[in-house]
């Protein structure tokens, strides 16, 4: 393995040779003021893949995906919905934390179309070797690193979308939204809608494979 940033195709061929190419990234500028890359986490074979954005500050420095506020606020909602963690496989569109000091404090910054056009050769392998049923996208970053597209939540919010594939997609809000939410009442409802968004895309069956012609 090249650790360039260019690594052969077909030497990814497990979550470990994947995690290594993504950790040797530098497809975009990303990597140089971040600790590491964070690569998925989960088995191969997980029904349900979940798609945030990026590693954040606490992700960055523990090398794990969603372990920080987010996360815990996910980890409480898919135990609301019934999903257990063996159910998924949980990464992210861009693999490093994007970040602008200020002061001491690394504030988190959006990463551009561009950055997460960069990183989508990982999600690709990601979907390739987990191939869950269903990859629920959490917020409009994740949306847009697995389609390409620009979506808005608020018009394809829980609906499915058939991928080119087969596999189910649904896009949801991101659960860092629910954090900014200062409205006790409209926290509560929030987190509800998005309890029910997680339930309902974890229920969705694969599409059945077209049938052999019989002889
Ligand atoms: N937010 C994300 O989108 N991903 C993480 O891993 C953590 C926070």
């Amino acid at each position: 393995m090249r650790y360039d940033g260019r690594v052969a195709e077909d030497e990814i061929t497990s979550l470990r040779s994947l995690a290594a190419a993504e950790a040797a990234c530098t497809r975009c500028p990303l990597y140089r003021d971040a600790t590491q890359a964070v690569p998925g986490e989960g088995k191969s074979g997980a029904r349900v893949m979940l798609v945030g954005e990026q590693p954040g500050d606490k992700e960055d420095i523990a090398g794990k995906p969603f372990v920080g506020p987010a996360g815990r606020i996910l980890d409480r909602a898919l135990r609301d919905a019934g999903i257990t963690r063996e159910q998924t496989f949980v990464t992210n569109a861009v693999k490093h934390f994007k970040h602008e000091m200020r002061g001491k404090r690394r504030l988190h910054k959006r990463p551009s179309n561009y950055e997460i056009e960069r990183c989508k050769i990982w999600l690709d392998h990601e979907r390739d070797l987990v191939k869950p049923v269903t990859i629920i996208a959490l917020g409009v970053t994740a949306a847009r690193g697995l389609t390409g597209k620009t979506v808005t939540i608020g018009k394809i919010r829980g609906k499915r979308i058939e991928m080119a594939d087969g596999t189910s997609l649904v896009v949801t809000v991101h659960p860092s939204s629910l954090l900014r939410i200062e409205d006790e009442a409209e926290q509560r409802a929030a987190y509800r809608s998005f309890v029910a968004d997680l339930k309902a895309a974890a229920a969705i069956k694969p599409e059945p494979k077209a049938r052999l012609p019989l002889r």
